[in-house]
């Protein structure tokens, strides 16, 4: 299980097409992928099939999100102190579809180290990662612009300035991108720009070929 860069997370949003046996085949495809090529894949899986995904596959399973609370009176909460025993290796937080208060963030994090699990922060912009890298120090701060998340247009496209910015200011070895991303060229562009992994969704899961674009994708990384 690496959880190094260059990598790509897909996350499974709650796209049909990323739920219960298709997301298990979709995980299995980028397994298979992985084992291939010797990149780093991992997936961000929906809250009900992170157990099945995480006994399925041997590349990290994240959750999408967790809740800064542990075992106890919680009522609908999804704590990492529950998720680490069945095999989820970490979590996204704050994604734009799900954002939290920093407090939250925090003792999410907290939670989250307490257990061993890996952390990506998302942000919309690069001063918000340089301060969530500040406050948080988690693995992997993952800048996406919000309105270009589901669309055509790829960050790498519309907005390279933003990823040199976050590079700049956050640190090399710590920034993901994503929002829009599609193909290997949007994976060069980043990558050139000094980002260590993309962050995808629609462009993977949608696709009528996941396993292709997924190849394409890891097509960008240059070759050490
Ligand atoms: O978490 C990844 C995501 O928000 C990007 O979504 O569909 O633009 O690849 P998408």
């Amino acid at each position: 299980m690496h959880f190094d860069s260059p990598i790509v997370i897909t996350n499974f949003k709650t796209y049909k097409e990323a739920t219960g046996t298709n997301a298990l085949e979709l995980a299995k495809q980028h397994e298979r992928l992985a084992n291939e090529l010797q990149i780093n894949l991992a997936i961000a899986g929906q809250a009900v099939d992170l157990q099945m995904l995480a006994a399925g596959v041997s590349i990290p399973v994240l959750a999408q999100h967790v809740d800064p609370v542990t075992h106890g009176a919680y009522t609908g909460h999804l704590p990492p102190d529950v998720l680490k025993p069945l095999g989820v290796d970490g979590s996204l937080l704050n994604h734009s579809e799900r954002r939290l208060p920093s407090e939250m963030i925090a003792d999410a994090v907290s939670r989250l180290r307490e257990n061993g699990m890996f952390v990506v922060i998302c942000a919309e912009t690069a001063s918000e990662g340089f301060q969530f890298m500040q406050q948080f120090n988690p693995d992997y701060i993952a800048i996406e612009p919000p309105e270009l998340i589901g669309g055509e247009v790829s960050v790498s496209n519309a907005r390279p300035e933003l990823i040199k910015e976050a590079v700049q200011m956050i640190g090399a070895g710590k920034v993901l991108v994503g929002a829009g991303v599609k193909n290997g060229e949007d994976v060069r562009v980043a990558t050139e720009l000094g980002a260590v992994g993309i962050l995808v969704a629609s462009g993977v899961v949608k696709a009528e070929n996941p396993a292709a674009v997924l190849r394409d994708l890891c097509s960008g990384f240059k070759k050490s």
